[in-house]
């Protein structure tokens, strides 16, 4: 398969299973008589049609190359989509990043107010554990701890939230390279490795399989948020769906503000490169996860 084919296979299985996501997603954010109708409109503006559902796709993926049944990844990617949603959601406030539009519409607190968007990214979170826990999302209890305990490490202030407060503070500060990937890993990485480590708890997988998936998901995690910040140093809004030019303004610590644009390439295609080489393990199986790769550097949005 050539590089072209390669990519249109891949869009068209991104927007297969970002479908079936969207079902369950939507399912699980159905309006239900005693709960707040506020708060459940805001949360299903914040998750509902939109986003690239990387981290859904991840779990369906890596799932897959241990024959787990979909209707089981697609409850544990909803769960992390959950999760990113309501950092999307809190990421975007004034005392954060303060931007307006997100996945090319108004920012939650920007659509609701600043106190219903703390509230829905809150109940965001409670939603992704409560669906975790549940029993359709794993016949075994030790499956569904493990998942948990996980999820619960990646988004907390070992993983996400302690990226984030990194990030915030990196403003004031000056990085180093070391400082920048942990505050990547951290702030983006996190998630993207549970994803993937999702994909091995649920399958079982053997400690070889698992730590090349861990291994795959940590270059990948740091080269998709090199794009990011690449994206926000040369992209234009309506194309990423985001305000653009802000990282530098705010002084934030990325890869671009240290080693410039083309050196933020080289290295995003060098973890891309390294993170497919993980997956050699797997096989054609795996051709999915390369090409998420390499979509998660080439992407425009
Ligand atoms: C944006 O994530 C924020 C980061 C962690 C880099 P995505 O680029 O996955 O955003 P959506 O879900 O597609 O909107
Ligand atoms: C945010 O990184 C990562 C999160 C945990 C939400 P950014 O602040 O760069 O994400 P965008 O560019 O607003 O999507
Ligand atoms: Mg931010
Ligand atoms: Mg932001
Ligand atoms: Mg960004």
């Amino acid at each position: 398969m050539n590089e072209a084919t390669a990519q249109i296979a891949l869009s068209d299985a991104m927007h297969r299973e970002a479908e079936a996501l969207e079902e369950v997603l939507s399912s699980l954010l159905e309006p239900a008589s005693d709960q707040e109708p506020r708060v459940l409109d805001a949360m299903r503006y914040a998750v509902l049609g939109g986003g690239k559902r990387v981290r859904p796709f991840l779990v369906i993926n890596t799932a897959r190359l241990f024959d787990v049944a979909d209707d089981f990844s697609l409850r544990v990617g909803a769960a992390v989509e959950f999760v990113h949603c309501y950092s999307l959601v809190h990421d975007d406030l004034p005392a954060m990043d303060d931007d307006d539009v997100r996945r090319g519409k108004a920012s939650c607190h920007r659509a609701f107010d600043q106190p219903t968007a703390i509230l829905a990214g809150d109940a965001l979170l409670a939603l992704a554990f409560e669906v975790l826990g549940h029993p359709l999302t794993h016949s075994d209890a030790e499956i569904r701890c493990e998942l948990t305990t996980s999820l619960a490490t990646a988004a907390g202030s070992r993983g996400m939230v302690g990226g984030q407060m990194l990030d915030l503070r990196s403003e004031d500060v000056t990085a180093n390279i070391s400082r920048i990937a942990r505050i990547q890993q951290l702030k983006t990485g996190a998630l993207i490795e549970f994803s993937c480590d999702a994909g091995a708890i649920l399958g079982r997988a053997d400690v070889r399989k698992r730590e090349a998936l861990r291994r795959y998901s940590r270059d990948l995690g740091l080269a998709f948020q090199i794009k990011d910040d690449l994206l926000d140093a040369l992209g234009e809004e309506l194309q990423v769906g985001k305000a653009t030019k802000k990282d530098a303004a705010a002084g934030k610590a990325t890869f671009v503000a240290l080693l410039g644009i083309e050196g933020a390439k080289r290295r995003a295609d060098f973890l891309c490169n390294q993170a497919i080489g993980h997956l050699e393990i797997f096989g054609a199986e795996a051709r999915h996860l390369a090409e998420l790769a390499e979509f998660a550097v080439g992407r425009q949005s």
